[in-house]
């Protein structure tokens, strides 16, 4: 494969060496571009040494050959690591200073995978998150950076991923073959299983929903939940090797996202409401696998609520919040979609019926075509590393259960998906 592989001016241009090497090892045909920047973390020299090809960052170089037309013609797959603030702004305003912006430009449908790093201030800044939303919403997929120690004595989100992760994400996003046990370093409890025969879910896009929702009291506090986000993570990787493009929505989790699918953050319920209903306009799989509230606090105080000794201790007052599964499923049917919608259910059974009676009558509730259905209790699910799951199907087929860690669960529920889809348009 041919492969375009942008090197922005941060520190951790070094780790894009042992990057070019794996691909150049796995036998693609790489062409590194860096900005001028880059150039002063690493040399040209470098860069054409371990590539085997002559290296430049001015479209005023070989002019006769009209290089970032050609190579932005030629790629089957543009990576840029790291992804600077600066290059990640360029990207989002369509700026066209330099050889690989020009690329960039020139990219068409090739897929394009931006792995960004700088300090956690300038990641987090709206800025440098308005950018990366404008990328994805552009179908760039932006890796989320990892936490950790940073150039100085800081830490926090904006390093690197390390050069493995970014491999294996770009190549699943190419479509082409990873290699087998390579580590996801980013998403430690899913580590991708080698491609499914066929890659069943390829050309499809699978919206998740994953962690718990927190929904706010004051600028401090909020109402929230044990969800660990461990689950969605696994469905969301295991989506991702079954070759679909894979948006994650992602509310508080424990782990981080995996490597290659596009995450969406939401703090609240009605955060997620509003990004599931957008994200279901072009999704072919909605699975809701996240923890939602279901009631918030009736206001939420400005400022921090104080105990006093002249006023009554505060009441909280509820309020429901909507139930977002049940209008996805609405909406997709007023519109008619061809759309497979997927619940999770923790249940708990008692004197008047067991677990699996509670999720038949959800299940109803909900009208949607999978639930999957946890048995919860204390101790159970939240934050373990495996699970133990029910597939109730809306068609009345037999119950199907899955067990083992929450991986064997996560491919269990998307090989069960694949099925469904398989029923409703068959393979050509
Ligand atoms: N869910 C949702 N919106 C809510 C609450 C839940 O979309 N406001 C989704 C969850 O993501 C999950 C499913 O609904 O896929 C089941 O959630 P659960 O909390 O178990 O069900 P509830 O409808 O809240 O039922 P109950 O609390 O009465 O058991």
């Amino acid at each position: 494969m041919r492969i375009v592989l942008g090197v922005g001016g941060g520190i951790a241009a070094y780790k894009v060496a042992s990057l070019l090497r794996l691909f150049t090892e796995a036998g693609h045909d790489v062409t590194v571009i860096p900005t001028e920047a880059a150039t002063r973390f690493v040399g040209v020299a470098t860069w054409e040494a371990l590539s085997g090809h002559p290296v430049s960052n001015s479209v005023f170089d070989d002019v006769h050959t009209v290089n970032h037309v050609r190579l932005g013609h030629e790629a089957e797959l543009i990576v840029v690591a790291p992804a600077t603030a600066d290059l990640l702004s360029r990207a989002a305003t369509g700026q066209a200073n330099d050889l690989l912006s020009n690329t960039l430009l020139m990219a068409g449908d090739c897929p394009v995978l931006m792995a960004p790093a700088m300090h956690s201030e300038m990641w987090q800044h709206p800025a440098t998150q308005a950018n990366v939303e404008t990328l994805r919403s552009r179908g760039v997929t932006v890796l989320e950076p990892a936490s950790g120690r940073l150039t100085g004595s800081d830490s926090g989100p904006g390093r690197l991923p390390e050069p493995e992760a970014i491999f294996e994400a770009a190549l699943a996003l190419a479509g082409a073959p990873s290699v087998p046990n390579s580590p996801d370093i980013t998403a430690p409890d899913a580590a991708p299983s080698p491609p499914a025969a066929g890659r069943p879910l390829a050309g499809l896009t699978v919206t998740i929903s994953a962690g718990g929702t927190r929904e706010p009291l004051d600028p401090v506090r909020f109402l929230g939940n044990r969800s660990s986000g461990k689950q969605g993570v696994a469905l969301a990787a295991a989506a991702r090797d079954a070759g679909a493009r894979v948006r994650l929505l992602a509310g508080h989790m424990d782990v981080p996202p995996p490597a290659g699918v596009d995450v969406i953050r939401v703090e609240t319920a009605l955060e997620l409401r509003k990004a599931a209903l957008h994200a279901a306009a072009d999704s072919d799989v909605i699975i809701m696998a996240a923890a939602v509230a279901d009631f918030r606090p009736a206001d939420v105080a400005g400022t921090k609520i104080k105990k006093r000794d002249d006023v009554a201790d505060p009441v909280i007052t509820l309020v429901r919040n909507p139930d977002i599964l049940r209008e996805l499923v609405e909406v997709r049917d007023a519109a008619s979609r061809t759309q497979l919608v997927v619940g999770f259910a923790a249940e708990t059974g008692d004197a008047d019926g067991d677990v699996l009676d509670y999720a038949a009558a959800k299940l109803r509730r909900k009208a949607c075509d999978l639930l999957v259905v946890n048995h919860v209790g204390q101790d159970k699910v939240f934050g373990e590393d495996t699970n133990s799951v029910v597939i109730l199907s809306r068609t009345g087929s037999e119950p199907q259960e899955a067990s083992g860690s929450k991986s064997d669960v996560a491919a269990a529920v998307i090989d069960r998906i694949s099925a469904e889809l398989s029923r409703v348009v068959p393979p050509a």
